[in-house]
């Protein structure tokens, strides 16, 4: 008997997560543990997992229960050493928290993701201009990943070189919320060098004058942080802002290949690209799942949570309860997405919302501007991973304006 169910009427499940036929049917899963309980212990890696909305909501909210500095994913960082020193802002508590808050807020402020919006359009429409004009192409290499990947790094002003490990540092960063399986192991092996570029990049000398990153160390000029403080925060924008921002594009376009009503409201309003964006995040949450930690023993419904037991939230599911919202598996255009969870919400909700807001708008607004109509031209093919979820093909056929 697992300490589980010595607790009684507790909801198990003995479907793993992380398995490969589990990563093949998302949707599947999402529905099957959203609808088991409010809350359900995965008997195979030892946590408890929500689907429901107002659960993961209220667990978000009571952050002095649910701690996030003994991280945000399976692995307990305050009893075993993680594979990486812990991120000072995401996997931190108020006090300690707050600053790192403040000042990140502000090198991400609305203010500064306007100042970047005319550049970050020029380079979408440059972009756009070039990858349609093959008539076929892979979107969610060509456009979803080509584009943050071009534009971010510039912004945060990384060095030209060295640009191919980002994607595996930020890969391993993931795929390490998750158990020690075989994504994690060939994760690991494949970013060796990638990590000691990220600790190089991170560095006030590897960065350019005028990026986000060198604002950072403003902050330990003016006696608020220290060096090494301003380090880690720079590293959280390839952590947090790449791969997130890259899956949340690509679930955006297979709504609208799927959806050619979607698609030719688009079309004719590019107006809508933001909000396109927004729905395309709540169908599809690409970083569903967010850990914390029980701080102390507490309930969730009628369900014991012991200290120091893992409490995960899957934001997909939850962004589909149909408690929440009518028709949840559907994309549609004009329904408020406000409220859904795929940035997280409250004090931890992501800092960096404006600009992967920002990023999408620029490249979905650009296509819509330059493409009449727009198909897939093949199978999606899916990108496995234990934390995140995206696509490594989505092959699409476009007729052009
Ligand atoms: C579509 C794109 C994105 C998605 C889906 C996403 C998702 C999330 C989520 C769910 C959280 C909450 C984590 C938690 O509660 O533990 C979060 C936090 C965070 N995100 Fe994002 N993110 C995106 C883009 C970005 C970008 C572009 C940046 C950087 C510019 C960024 C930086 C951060 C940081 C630093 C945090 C930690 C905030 C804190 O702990 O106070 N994210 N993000």
């Amino acid at each position: 008997m697992t300490e589980a169910e010595a607790r009684g009427a507790v909801v198990r499940t003995e479907v793993d997560p992380f398995a490969v036929e589990t990563l093949n049917d998302p949707e599947g899963f999402d529905e099957m543990i959203r609808e088991a309980g409010e809350i359900v212990w995965v008997e195979r890696h030892g946590f408890w997992l929500t689907g429901r909305y107002d659960v993961a909501e209220a667990v978000f909210r009571d952050y002095e229960t649910f701690e996030s500095s003994a991280g945000t994913g399976l692995t307990n960082t305050k009893r075993t050493e993680n594979w990486r020193k812990p991120s000072v802002i995401l996997e931190n508590d108020p006090p300690g928290h707050t600053k790192y808050r403040r000042i990140m807020t502000s090198i991400v402020s609305q203010r500064v993701v306007r100042r970047l919006t005319e550049q970050f359009q020029a380079s979408a429409d440059a972009l756009v201009d070039r990858v349609v004009a093959a008539g076929e192409f892979n979107a969610a290499k060509d456009l979803a990943e080509a584009y943050p990947l071009s534009v971010l790094p510039d912004a945060v002003g990384f060095t030209p070189e060295g640009r191919q490990h980002l994607l595996p540092y930020s890969n391993l960063n993931f795929q390490a919320m998750g158990p020690r399986n075989e994504l994690y192991e060939s994760a690991f092996e494949a970013a060796q060098e990638a990590s000691a570029y990220v600790n190089w990049q991170m560095r006030r000398e590897a960065l350019a004058p005028d990026g986000l990153g060198q604002t950072i160390y403003g902050y330990v000029d003016e006696g608020e942080i220290s060096e090494e403080d301003a380090g880690m925060l720079v590293r959280t924008f390839l952590s947090a802002g790449v791969d997130t921002t890259i899956f949340g594009i690509q679930f955006t376009l297979l709504a609208l290949l799927q959806s050619p009503e979607s698609w030719a409201m688009l079309r004719d309003d590019p107006g809508l690209a933001r909000k396109a964006f927004e729905e395309g995040l709540r169908w599809n949450a690409p970083s569903p799942f967010i850990g914390r930690t029980a701080a102390r023993e507490t309930t969730i419904g009628a369900t014991r949570i012991a200290e120091g037991e893992k409490v995960i939230m899957d934001l997909a599911a939850a962004n589909r309860d149909p408690r929440r919202w009518d028709a949840p598996d559907v994309y549609d255009l004009t329904r408020d997405p406000t409220g859904h969870l795929a940035f997280g919400t409250g004090i931890h909700g992501c800092v960096g919302q404006m600009m992967a807001r920002m990023e999408a708008t620029c490249l979905l607004s650009a296509l819509a501007r330059r493409v009449d109509a727009i198909e897939l031209a093949g199978e999606p093919v899916r990108f496995y991973s234990n934390w995140l979820r995206g696509f490594e093909e989505l092959p699409v056929r476009v007729t052009l304006r």
